[in-house]
């Protein structure tokens, strides 16, 4: 039986097995309260805090501007609604741009709801933002801009050290959603001009449920939970010590592994678009084809007169992992929003596919897809090609 291939690196990446490792020994070792002052919570607090100069050091950060967290989404909700909260004296309006992640479009229209104004800058048919329009979405009463580093879908690079030159020079506090980009592009907190920046381990090989969010020092940010004083105060909750360790050690590896990485990955991402561009007709890419515009790791293809959903579960029947869009919409028939964006008329935006790669993948595998697919795509377009025919009051030729 052939391989199972999984081609969805951007939803989650499996436990790699030094991180695995680093994992169980704490789990069975280092139990402690990192709060408590006896010898057991030091123990704990040590590998927190160095777990934190881990963290920091991969980012050009300091130690104590990084805050842990669950994940990409509580690092994105305390960014944006900490800044929110810390400043609404000073101003009630936030930008941000169409093509965000759910964890901060749906942060932001909550926010509306509870009297802020949010701008949402569009993007281009590449799903790249414009800085000069966000620069120019800028007012006195604006407190936040929000851009992510990368897109989950489309692996579209945002210009987010101009936009932080640009908020910086407004004197507005600037975040990036660098959930994608960690581990698949440098990422330096001071290159990129941020004041806040979100991290999640799953994405890097590293546990879920774990993240953090960097936080320059003297930017205000209020906490979202009320509780002690963990994490600076801005992040109440005994610490997940188990979870912070691993996700150190993940983040660690992945950077030492970059840029050997990206060249392989962008190899084989590289060899799936031009192989179904070549094999199957009516494909277009989604995004950006220059390498300093896209990550290595994700291709959005969309393959016209198939569904996005039927392509992936025949997929799946022959064990290879795709996605339709990011993980957090699929299950909804709506087409992404991401790709509306873009102006994708709906129709394309349901039949695309999203192939993000990782560590494991080989380009045996994408040979594997390149010999599945275009049998597939075939027998779906036949159906559907029926199925129109056969629709009551459809013209029949
Ligand atoms: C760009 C982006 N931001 C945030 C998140 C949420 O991260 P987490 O799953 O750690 O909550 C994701 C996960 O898909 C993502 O891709």
């Amino acid at each position: 039986m052939a391989e199972d291939i999984y081609l969805d690196h951007a939803a989650t990446t499996p436990l790699r097995r030094e991180v695995q490792e680093t994992l169980d020994e704490i789990l069975s070792t280092t139990f402690g309260n990192a709060s408590s002052i006896h010898s057991f919570g030091q123990d704990a607090k040590r590998l927190l805090e160095e777990s934190r100069e881990v963290i920091a050091s991969c980012i050009g950060a300091n130690p104590d501007e990084i805050i842990f967290t669950s994940g990409g989404t509580e690092s994105d909700n305390l960014a944006i609604r900490g800044t929110a909260l810390a400043q609404k004296d000073k101003g009630n309006h936030i930008i941000t741009t169409t093509v965000e992640h759910h964890a901060v479009l749906n942060c932001c229209k909550a926010l509306e709801s509870e009297g802020f104004e949010v701008t949402y800058v569009p993007v281009n048919n590449e799903c790249l933002v414009d800085p000069t329009r966000i620069a120019g979405a800028i007012r006195p009463e604006t407190i936040l801009v929000t851009t992510m580093f990368a897109n989950n879908e489309t692996g579209a690079i945002q210009p987010v050290a101009e936009i932080g030159e640009l908020a910086g020079k407004e004197g507005v506090v600037f975040h990036t959603d660098a959930v994608q980009a960690a581990g698949k592009l440098p990422v330096n907190v001071e290159d990129l001009q941020v004041d806040l920046l979100s991290l999640s381990g799953h994405k890097i090989y590293g546990p879920k449920g774990v993240g953090a969010l960097y936080v320059r020092r003297g930017t205000p940010l209020h906490p979202l939970f009320c509780g002690g004083h963990h994490e600076g105060a801005v992040r109440p909750g005994t610490e997940n010590v188990p979870g912070i360790a691993a996700f150190a050690k993940a983040m660690e590896i992945v950077i030492e592994e970059l840029p050997e990485s990206g060249t392989r990955l962008r190899l084989l991402k590289e060899k799936l678009a031009s192989g179904l561009i070549e094999i199957i007709s009516g494909v277009r890419r989604n995004g950006s084809k220059d390498t300093d515009k896209s990550l290595p790791n994700i291709l959005n293809m969309s393959i016209e007169g198939v569904d996005g959903e039927s392509l992936l579960l025949n997929l799946d029947l022959m064990g290879i992992a795709v996605s339709t869009g990011s993980a957090c919409t699929s299950g909804a028939t709506d087409p992404s929003h991401v790709l509306l964006a873009m102006a994708l008329p709906p129709q394309l935006a349901q039949s695309s596919l999203r192939f993000s790669f990782g560590r494991d993948n080989t380009e045996a595998h994408v040979e594997r897809l390149l010999e599945l697919l275009p049998d597939i795509v075939a027998r779906l377009r036949r159906v559907s090609a029926v199925r129109l025919k056969d629709r009551p009051g459809s013209v029949q030729t």
